[in-house]
């Protein structure tokens, strides 16, 4: 079979450091046992436009392997040129970057490696609001530049103790958030998220579930984002929503970029309507060197902590989600059962209950 990969470039880093196994260097350390099954193996980080090797690739491909780091966007054009498409892996968790709804008509399944990076992402969604909520870039880069005046970092700086934290999405990563945020002492943990938490569960961390989108992040002093993308989350957090979020709120977002409207955002930052914004995960990526996002701040000079997309490609995270895919394709290969968790969309419909409400 012929088996395309779609992974980002890892330059030096990835011939020095041999674990960075979701790059085209190191192609997931699959390329000697595919090749020795008799496959060919395509790896590429070129992925835009008609004369990508992604997509002169595609036309005859019959397994596509893409990350979310660096997605090759599978439209649903490139879909009806795939001809003998079967199977798309997604290393990593996160397959909005593939036409669905067209892989559910053609019968070609959409898996991922669940549950791979959730504990990675969790992680850095804890460290996004501390960083926001204790303002500590532009303290950071007032030591890096020579300078020293605590007051102008100290006019911005707070507690997270006594303040409500709020997750759009209570699935695997929301919940490790807010089982992390426990010691913290917040004033109240909520959620949104049309999946209700199982009873235990909930009352294990304390959440509380609410209902009404305008009504819970009238509530949250910290939103973070943690539901896929998909039809009904694209552009959720837009200008009008932000008119009812609680004025100097914070949001981290390391779900997808575009779930946030990318002006929006920018505007409410500079007027302060938020006091911080912070995450992995852009609308385009890699972003442009121009994205607002890169730069933009709120009116006393901090409030931005965005990163590339990496929050959930740790060593850690990368030897998980190689070792999964692996996993995914022994089992194709060999027609065994796959891992009901990993399976988004199965032969002609969806698998997972996060995609949207059907
Ligand atoms: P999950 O499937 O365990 O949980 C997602 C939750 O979001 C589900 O409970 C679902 O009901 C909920 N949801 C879906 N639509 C919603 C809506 N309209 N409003 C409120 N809640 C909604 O997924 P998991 O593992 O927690 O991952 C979530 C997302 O995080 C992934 O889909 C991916 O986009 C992103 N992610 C980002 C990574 C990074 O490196 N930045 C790495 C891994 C995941």
């Amino acid at each position: 079979m012929k088996v395309l990969a779609i992974l980002y470039k890892g330059g030096a880093a990835a011939q020095q450091e041999p674990r960075l196994l979701g790059t085209i260097e190191n192609q997931l350390g699959i390329r000697e046992w595919l090749e020795k099954q008799g496959h060919e193996f395509v790896v590429t980080d070129d992925k835009e436009g008609p004369d990508s090797v992604f997509q002169k690739n595609i036309v005859d491909a019959d397994i596509l392997i893409t990350t979310p780091f660096h997605p090759g966007y599978l439209t649903g054009d490139l879909v009806s040129k795939a001809k003998n498409l079967k199977l798309c892996v997604t290393a990593g968790v996160g397959s909005d970057h593939i036409d669905l709804n067209a892989c559910v008509e053609r019968k070609i399944q959409v898996l991922e490696v669940t549950g791979s990076n959730v504990v990675s992402v969790a992680e850095h969604v804890v460290m996004s609001i501390l960083l926001l909520v204790r303002n500590f870039v532009p303290a950071h880069e007032m030591i890096e530049r020579g300078d020293w005046m605590v007051s102008e970092v100290a006019r911005n700086a707070f507690d997270l103790e006594g303040k409500v934290v709020g997750t759009i999405g209570a699935g695997r990563i929301g919940y490790r958030v807010l089982q992390r945020l426990l010691p913290f002492n917040c004033k109240e943990l909520l959620y949104y998220d049309y999946n209700a938490l199982p009873a235990d569960a909930a009352k294990t961390v304390g959440v509380r579930r609410i209902d009404d989108l305008k009504d819970f992040v009238s509530q949250c002093d910290v939103i973070t984002v943690n539901c896929p993308l998909h039809e009904g989350t694209r552009g959720l957090v837009n200008a009008e929503l932000l008119k009812h979020v609680k004025k100097g709120a914070w949001i981290v977002n390391t779900a997808r970029g575009a779930i946030c409207d990318k002006d929006a955002i920018a505007a409410a930052l500079k007027s302060g309507q938020i006091n911080g914004y912070s995450g992995d995960v852009w609308n385009v990526q890699p972003a442009p060197k121009d994205h607002p996002w890169r730069t933009m701040k709120n009116p006393v000079g901090g409030g931005n902590g965005m990163v590339p997309h990496y929050s959930g490609t740790t060593l850690d995270a990368q030897a998980r989600y190689a070792s999964g895919t692996k996993t995914i394709l022994e089992n194709f290969f060999n027609d065994k059962p796959q891992e009901p968790a990993n399976i988004i969309v199965g032969i002609g419909k969806y698998e997972s209950k996060a995609y949207g409400q059907r």
